[in-house]
């Protein structure tokens, strides 16, 4: 039994899952006629009150989609230090859109509105044209860490008195919904455009969302079609979203708890340091000596249990539905004997 907690990435899709992709009616989506697609696509813009949704195979896709058409080159998108959109996505804000960043210091993973406003450029032709904010919901690199909402909705009005875009990176937006009680209609009344992942936490094969209004929408389905993104019979990793999105949400609650068990296990030991807060699925601690992060990583694989060094000084884990119960408790067993 390999006990893989490197990612939530990590999950295969369910019998359950499978039957329904096998089953899916598809079509051509380059010429809109995927039944699946669209079936998904109205699906998840209503869940979030948007007027219109666009299927893209990866959350990096629908994020560098999401910042081209809300920019022009040379312009400026202030996020976190730690955000995907920055750290993870190959250069991609400079490579697709041409623009510049502004990284903010925050608070695992989140800023403040006194932030955005402080981080804003003045009218000035020395200076690039603030023009998005982009905001994290969970964190990744912030421990899976969740915004209040009342902070979300501070930073919004910074954004509306400054004529500035709002987009989130939502790719485990599910896991905030579930920890903060939330619901998907708050988020779609607050932000221009969300991006939302079905590869995480819900568990499907491949496959993210970008949501907005119906002509932002549709200038995305554009820039998907330059960026190589236009899938033709793709029906059959909608369908995969659709069971997910009908079945899969709910349960994230057991990868929360799993996660916090695995910190009580941890919080015991000599070898662990600092554990970032967990709120949801991902559990990112320091690991001390005798360990380094690749010892600890390399001592677990000898029990079949897979984790992730992501720093000089800290490791990850992360739970999602291919682990269950019983992977916890032997996971437990080991770090309590190490
Ligand atoms: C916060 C966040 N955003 C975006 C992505 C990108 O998703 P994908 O791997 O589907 O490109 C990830 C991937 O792990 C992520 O953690």
């Amino acid at each position: 039994m390999i006990i893989d907690l490197r990612s939530d990435t990590f999950t295969k899709p369910s019998p359950a899952m499978l039957q329904a992709m096998f089953t899916a009616a598809v079509g051509d989506d380059v010429f809109g006629e995927d039944p699946s697609i669209n079936q998904l696509e109205a699906m998840s813009a209503e869940m979030f009150g948007m007027e219109a949704a666009v299927f893209c195979p990866s959350g990096t896709m629908t994020n560098q989609i999401a910042i081209k058409v809300h920019t022009q080159p040379g312009d400026e998108i202030i996020c976190e230090k730690l955000s995907h959109v920055y750290i993870y996505e190959g250069g991609g804000i400079a490579f697709n859109s041409g623009c510049q960043v502004k990284t903010l210091q925050g608070e695992r993973g989140r800023i403040s509105a006194e932030q955005v406003l402080e981080g804003i450029n003045p009218s000035d032709i020395h200076k690039a044209k603030t023009s998005l904010v982009s905001l994290e919901n969970t964190t990744n690199r912030g421990g899976g860490s969740c915004y209040k909402f009342a902070d979300i909705e501070l930073i919004k009005e910074v954004c509306v008195q400054n004529n500035l875009k709002l987009h989130l990176d939502g790719a485990r937006l599910w896991n905030a919904l579930v920890a903060k009680n939330e619901t998907p209609k708050q988020y779609g009344e607050v932000f221009d455009s969300i991006s939302i992942c079905l590869s995480k936490g819900l568990g499907t094969p491949v496959g993210s969302l970008l949501l907005g209004q119906k002509e932002y929408i549709k200038k995305a389905r554009r820039v998907r079609k330059v960026f190589g993104g236009g899938m033709r019979q793709a029906g059959y990793l909608a369908a995969a979203g659709i069971y997910a999105l009908e079945n899969n949400i709910e349960r994230l609650e057991k990868d929360h708890q799993h996660a916090k068990q695995i910190t009580a296990a941890l919080i015991k030991k000599e070898f662990t340091g600092v554990i970032m807060p967990v709120e949801t699925n991902i559990v990112i601690f320091e690991v001390l000596a005798p360990y380094t992060p690749k010892s600890f990583a390399a001592e677990l694989a000898k029990f079949s249990i897979l984790s992730m060094p992501i720093s000089a000084n800290q490791v990850r884990m992360v739970t999602h539905l291919d682990i269950t119960e019983t992977m916890i408790k032997n996971l437990v067993a080991v770090i309590e004997a190490l």
